[in-house]
């Protein structure tokens, strides 16, 4: 946790939109993390955040065992309750909460709006709905500030105790004076500083990094030449200099020419003293086989662990082993009101006899974040605004066994289609892009002979943090193009698919 800003606490009661308020708070400058409700008491008890904000949720607080926080811990703090938050503060606090008829969902004018109070300017704006049940009475010491056609008490306010509450979600880019309340909740009313900044980032994540490590102690920083493993590897660089020991594991399942190419922007502009170690026969035994994704996931980061054990001379005197852990992989891999989707090997498969230990000091950012805390300590472009790559690599782009030969389709046919991208400048759109190769086989017909070979799919998506995804819309005759150059110039290949799916439902990588 990062503790030397002022930190905004944003409980989860299970909503959809909760990491889209942690985002909104950051976006103003203020440090702000998110707890799920059932760990929020403890959190708060531990050390009381300068704000909180309560989250919206799919349960009724009229519900016995309603998601719930004792708000007396809360006392002095600023609170601002949505949806699900703002009911349960009416609730808690004595208004009065009635189940309503059905779900109302979608625009709502907000009228009735009190001049002064949080939400004053924003009369007849339209804000986005998404409940059941609704406040009817606030509870003592509160004032209705606003109402809409439907909703007696769409907003209401404590000018004395600082508590907020909001039926409708302010986060979201649908209301459209939303983030103008946040603002005035965190800075007019809370009276934050605004002091989160990639700037002030860097020098508290070196100066908490010499803390952690003492004089002494060294890290092994395992890079993967990705944006994160850098940005990583180079905080820890600032911080303690050369007793961060950087190491690359060529496994064998990076894109053509990327291991190469690592080595060289590394060494060339950055840490001259990076180990690099081809482990390539290893990783591709231990996962001979092996056809299940979350199998793979925790073999290869074992096979991690093993690697630096095995060099474990040459990177004597580590005993810490940090990694580019970012805030998406520690959501996804799972919290008591995320559901668990997949475990990303740098979280959740590091075996139990690991001796180093941990040290992730992104794992409260989101990737474009990264991006900025890279730019800023000076890290160049082609690493800063690489795509993401996922960990165990290829491996989860590869239905089905992992090979030389299956690695070596995936890398030919994912080269075309990037260089087609770039070629039709449609790279600049893309969060990610990838081929994956099917374990399926279909029939084919080439130079009069049939074929019985593996599809590929293709997968372009855009997106802001990975967290949801949607497919780039690329030209039919650029795919079509792509798809004649992937079959005709990649063996083992005879048919072409692009993956229009979004996430959700889908995940952005295939397994
Ligand atoms: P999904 O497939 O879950 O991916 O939509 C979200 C983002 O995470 C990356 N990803 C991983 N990164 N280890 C990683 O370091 C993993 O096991 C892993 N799986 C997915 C993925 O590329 C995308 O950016």
């Amino acid at each position: 946790m990062v503790s030397r800003h002022q930190t905004v606490l944003v409980v989860d009661f299970g909503g959809q939109y909760t990491q889209l308020i942690v985002r909104r708070v950051r976006e103003l400058n203020v440090y702000s993390e998110m707890v799920p409700w059932m760990s929020a008491e403890a959190r708060i008890r531990e050390g009381p955040p300068d704000a909180a904000i309560l989250s919206g949720g799919p349960k009724s607080v009229l519900e016995p065992c309603a998601p719930s926080l004792d708000l007396s811990l809360l006392e002095g703090i600023p609170t601002l309750g949505i949806c699900y938050g703002h009911q349960w503060i009416a609730h808690a606090l004595g208004g009065k909460v009635a189940a309503g008829d059905g779900r109302e969902y979608g625009f709502r004018e907000l009228g009735g709006v009190l001049r002064g109070s949080l939400v004053d300017g924003l009369s007849s704006s339209q804000v986005w709905m998404s409940h059941g049940d609704q406040v009817l009475e606030p509870p003592p010491g509160f004032q209705a500030i606003a109402s809409t056609d439907t909703c007696p008490v769409a907003a209401f306010e404590n000018v004395a105790t600082r508590t907020f509450g909001i039926q409708f979600h302010a986060e979201v880019s649908h209301t459209p004076g939303g983030m103008e309340i946040l603002r005035r909740f965190l800075f007019d009313r809370a009276g934050l500083k605004g002091d989160w900044t990639s700037e002030s980032f860097v020098e508290e994540t070196v100066s908490r990094v010499r803390d952690e490590v003492g004089p002494e102690g060294k890290v092994l920083c395992a890079v993967s030449g990705g944006v994160d493993s850098s940005v990583m590897a180079a905080l820890l660089t600032e911080a303690i200099g050369e007793r961060a020991v950087c190491v690359f594991v060529d496994h064998g399942l990076l894109r053509k020419g990327e291991a190469e190419q690592v080595v060289d922007t590394f060494t060339r502009h950055f840490h001259p003293n990076l180990k690099a170690f081809d482990e390539k026969e290893r990783f591709f035994t231990a996962l001979a086989g092996v056809t299940d994704p979350e199998q793979k996931r925790k073999i290869i980061g074992e096979q991690f662990v093993r690697v630096f054990e095995d060099h474990a001379s040459e990177l004597a005197g580590c005993d810490f082993l940090a990694q580019g852990t970012l805030y998406p992989d520690v959501i996804e891999s799972g919290s008591p009101t995320a559901a668990k989707i997949k475990t990303h090997h740098n979280v959740g498969g590091l075996p139990d006899w690991m001796r180093l230990k941990l040290i992730e000091p992104l794992k409260w950012l989101f990737k474009d974040e990264v991006r900025a805390v890279g730019r800023q300590i000076g890290l160049p472009a082609d690493i800063v605004d690489r795509e993401p790559f996922p960990g165990p690599g290829l491996a989860v782009r590869i239905l089905g066994e992992v090979t030389p030969e299956r690695v070596r389709i995936v890398q030919d046919a994912d080269w075309i289609f990037r260089s087609e991208l770039r070629e039709a400048d449609l790279h600049l759109e893309v969060w990610q892009s990838y081929a994956a190769l099917l374990d399926v086989k279909s029939v084919g017909v080439m130079g009069d002979e049939r074929t019985y070979e593996h599809p590929i799919v293709l997968r372009a998506v855009q997106s802001e943090d990975a967290m949801t995804a949607r497919a780039v819309n690329i030209p039919f005759e650029v795919l079509e193009r792509i798809a004649n150059r992937i079959v005709n110039e990649v063996s083992g290949v005879n048919r072409v698919l692009y993956d229009l799916t979004s996430k959700p439902p889908a995940t952005i990588e295939w397994e």
